[in-house]
């Protein structure tokens, strides 16, 4: 049992702090936000994540996990620290360090024994090394700790199973003792530890992170090629993804990744090898790949409509991918301004995102929650989210709905026969489009 203190209570750091409590440390999460953490003392979950309501009310109930806002005491009752706070994005694609630089000068000033200090956000290489010189400057006396980068896979909508059965865990620690520390508390949740440098274990992150949108758009080119040449992109991945050096995941072609992790990622690797004299070609294509998926499927949308001008547009899913309420760089996020300003009515569906959204982009849109009433006399549908209320859609119903019945598909959901079948006009990503054919739909 340790005694682990996690600032920071994010998706990383909330996930994080349940699981080691859940594993039998004894844990405090503690947060600058006041208002998060009143809601978290009184079981309300800042993020929708599967799960984590139970396990957090279980391991509040027994005493394994406490939260607070005193970041001070907390950081002087523990062993081992965890920063799990944010490192957004600079609007030069940059990573911003200044949450991570008060946390460090905060556990300086309030050292008062040996503890392991552990990164868990994805930090910039070299952010382990600044985390050490600022917690010393901020010291009283030459009090030992060490520094470990012990980096964060977990997707969101899966955070909970992810964490507590990790495929692996990376830790980069500057003594063998840190090290070990930080090994023994991974011991329930996997045994598969990879034993790095500092530097290393940060660039780990990155690297898995680029890798896996590099994925994406690679799948997302050949979807573009397979559209010209009239191959279909699905077929390609299965082709490919059963060569198990290439392996079947992340080969879904679409509107391209989202999320607070793979755009953020990619743009902040991207500076870091700028920072080192590397021009990384590859992530550049991959970045300017995903943020042309989003641009050529409202081309087609447009195409198809003739002119968005007074159409009436369903945008079916909000969200950056199924199973969570997070919005940070979906596709809807970016495609709703743009037919909003060219003066189409937009209805918009999402189950549990609409809050978010509404947040965010006010009242460009009108929302719902029942994906029906969304559809109603739209003259198009567009999918932006594979939401299981999505793929389970009465589908002679969305015709009977629909103005015309034209579908846009950006998360390639429908069979293309079953659409053909129905007659609608069906244009999704890298596969054949599926036209309807009686008169009424000739201008689509
Ligand atoms: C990701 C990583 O998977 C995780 O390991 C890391 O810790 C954080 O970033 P997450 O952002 O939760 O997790 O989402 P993920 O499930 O990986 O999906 C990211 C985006 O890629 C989504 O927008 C998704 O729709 C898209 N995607 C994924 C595709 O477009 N095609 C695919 O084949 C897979």
């Amino acid at each position: 049992m340790k005694k682990v203190t996690v600032v920071g209570t994010g998706y990383v750091g909330l996930v994080s702090g349940t699981c080691f409590a859940e594993a039998g440390n004894q844990v405090t999460c503690c947060d600058i936000n006041q208002m998060k953490i009143n809601d978290l003392l009184q079981g309300v979950m800042p993020i929708y994540e599967p799960g984590l309501k139970e396990l957090v009310d279980k391991n509040v109930k027994r005493g394994t996990l406490h939260f607070t806002y005193q970041i001070t005491q907390a950081i002087q009752e523990a062993e081992v620290i965890y920063i799990a706070v944010g490192t957004p994005m600079t609007s030069s694609g940059k990573a911003d360090l200044t949450y991570i630089k008060q946390v460090a000068k905060t556990i300086g000033e309030n050292l008062n024994g040996y503890k392991v200090i552990v990164t868990k956000s994805t930090v910039p290489v070299g952010t382990g090394k600044l985390i050490k010189s600022v917690i010393q400057e901020h010291s009283f006396e030459q009090i030992p700790f060490d520094i470990v980068a012990n980096p964060e896979f977990l997707r969101e909508g899966d955070a909970i199973k992810d964490s507590m059965n990790m495929e692996r865990a990376v830790i980069g620690a500057t003594s063998e003792k840190a090290f070990q520390i930080i090994a023994e508390l991974h011991q329930p949740f996997t045994s598969n530890i990879v034993k790095a440098s500092l530097e290393t274990a940060e660039l780990i992150k990155y690297a898995a992170n680029a890798f896996l949108a590099t994925k994406i758009s690679f799948i997302n080119d050949i979807a573009n090629i397979c559209e010209r040449v009239g191959a279909d992109v699905t077929k390609v991945s299965e082709g490919i993804g059963l060569d198990s050096r290439i392996g079947n995941k992340f080969l879904q072609a679409g509107v391209g990744f989202g999320g607070s992790c793979f755009p953020k990622d990619t743009s902040a690797l991207l500076h870091i090898a700028k920072e080192c004299g590397y021009e990384f070609n590859l992530i550049k294509s991959v970045i300017e790949t995903n943020e042309g998926q989003r641009v050529q499927l409202v081309k087609k949308l447009e195409k198809a409509l003739g002119t968005l001008k007074g159409k009436t547009i369903s945008i079916l899913g909000l969200a950056f991918k199924p199973n969570t309420d997070d919005i940070r760089s979906s596709p809807a996020i970016d495609i709703i301004p743009y037919l909003a300003v060219h003066g189409a009515n937009l209805q918009a569906f999402d189950p549990i995102a609409i809050k978010e959204t509404k947040k965010q982009l006010g009242y460009q849109c009108a929302y719902s929650e029942n994906i029906y009433e969304s559809i109603q006399n739209s003259d198009a549908c567009v999918i932006l989210t594979d939401w299981q209320d999505v793929k389970d859609l009465d589908l002679i119903k969305v015709k009977e709905l629909m103005k015309q019945p034209l579908i846009v598909d950006g998360r390639n959901v429908f069979d293309l026969e079953t659409m053909k079948d129905l007659g609608f006009t069906y244009l999704s990503v890298g596969r054949p489009e599926v036209r309807q054919k009686t008169a009424a739909s000739k201008s689509l």
